[in-house]
């Protein structure tokens, strides 16, 4: 029999934390998941930094990393010489100014801007194909790290073979079958099955729909992870009971207390019900799951411009950001969250939230144990 994937990795619960912030990496990990750092626009001194503070923190455990190796990023923003944001088209970068100034957001003092403007000039240089290589390079020289996943797309050849010259599984993230054989011709060991309820960049097909359609095309060549919709012990094992070996979460570090929202966000998402959010390019270009705001149906009316390409659509989402959280405007945030947000009541600790899936989950396989002892003996008395 194959190892699985827990044993491979050497954790205890089949629990996946993705996360952008270390803290819920390092928590999750530590109450027996597996956490993965989502790393999307980071710059490599920065990933170097945030996983040396992992090591430090995470204890004798493994842990992952997620790089946006996207396979068709516009190459031609990659010719631009500068800070992308001093590219952005006047029609779109118009529409969005007049609508945060008819919104009464002020606009950024002048100091902070130029602040904000430069570290993200940092940063946006790296989801490029060297860029990508520049931050893997960070992930060698920090052995705890196990799992390196590629979000939209398949990861180089040098990079899978450099991962598994080092002892390093490689995952992909699936949002259709197709994916998934993509995924296991180029040699991934982990399929994340991410249904349309997720949130994040998503595909069409419910998690429900997707996850037997991702294992049957694994054939056994990867272990595959259900993902979208998941927040409770329950859906831990309705995807174990689908072919999954385990669940990947994002939603539901959001409003923990370990995660780096800030309050007023976090209220946002616990109010939201899952009927609350919508797919939208208006955060990077692609569809996103996130939570519907006056900036999505902005985005939505009309009069609105046709959204831009990744990554310029970020660029442009990041400066509108900025002034909405600076202003702390509740009713134009929009964050990437799934639909789960109607099941996400608390702020908790990740270490609560991982006791609560743990003991729902054996509760679960608890009660379908008795079911099935029961159905066992209704079929027995019926033989005899
Ligand atoms: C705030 C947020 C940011 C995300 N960013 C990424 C990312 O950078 N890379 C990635 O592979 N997935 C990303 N995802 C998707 C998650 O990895 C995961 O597949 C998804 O959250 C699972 O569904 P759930 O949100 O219902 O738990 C993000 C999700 C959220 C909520």
């Amino acid at each position: 029999m194959t190892q699985s994937l827990m044993d491979r990795l050497g954790f205890e619960a089949p629990i996946f934390a993705f996360s952008h912030c270390r803290d819920v990496v390092v928590e999750a990990t530590r109450a027996g998941g597996f956490g993965v750092l989502g790393s999307s626009l980071y710059a490599p001194e920065e990933l170097e930094q945030e996983l040396t503070w992992i090591d430090n923190h995470v204890g004798d455990r493994a842990y992952g990393v997620d790089i946006l190796m996207t396979s068709n990023y516009d190459e031609t923003v990659g010719g631009l010489s500068g800070p992308l944001a001093d590219s952005l088209p006047a029609s779109q970068l118009g529409f969005v100014e007049a609508w945060l100034d008819r919104e009464g957001v002020p606009p950024m003092p002048e100091g902070l801007e130029r602040e904000r403007r430069s570290a993200q000039a940092k940063r946006e240089r790296y989801i490029t194909r060297e860029g990508v290589q520049a931050l893997v390079e960070v992930v060698w020289r920090h052995p705890k790290v196990k799992l390196l996943v590629s979000a939209l797309g398949v990861a180089p050849p040098d990079v899978i073979e450099k991962a598994h010259a080092r002892g390093i599984l490689v995952g992909g993230v699936c949002g259709a079958p197709e994916h998934a054989r993509r995924q296991c011709a180029a040699g991934a060991d982990v399929l994340v099955a991410q249904g349309s309820e997720a949130g994040g960049h998503t595909g069409t097909i419910s998690t429900m729909v997707l996850v037997p359609q991702v294992v049957e095309a694994a054939a056994g060549r990867a272990a595959v992870l259900a993902a979208g919709g998941i927040g409770s012990g329950q859906q831990i094992a309705a995807g174990l009971a689908l072919g999954a070996e385990g669940v990947w979460c994002g939603s539901i570090w959001l409003v923990t207390r370990e995660s780096d929202l800030l309050p007023f966000q976090k209220d946002v998402l616990l109010r939201a019900r899952s009927q609350d959010t919508v797919q939208s390019r208006c955060m990077t270009g692609k569809p996103v799951r996130m939570n519907r705001s006056r900036y999505t149906d902005a985005w939505g009316s009309p009069d609105a411009p046709p959204t831009l390409g990744p990554p310029m659509q970020k660029v442009l989402y990041e400066a509108a950001r900025s002034r909405i959280d600076r202003a702390s405007r509740d009713d134009l945030y929009s964050w990437p969250v799934g639909q789960v947000v109607g099941l996400m009541r608390d702020e908790t600790s990740v270490r609560e939230v991982m006791l609560r899936l743990q003991t729902e989950y054996l509760e679960t396989i608890d009660r379908m144990a008795r079911t099935l002892a029961s159905a066992e003996q209704r079929l027995t008395a019926r033989a005899t």
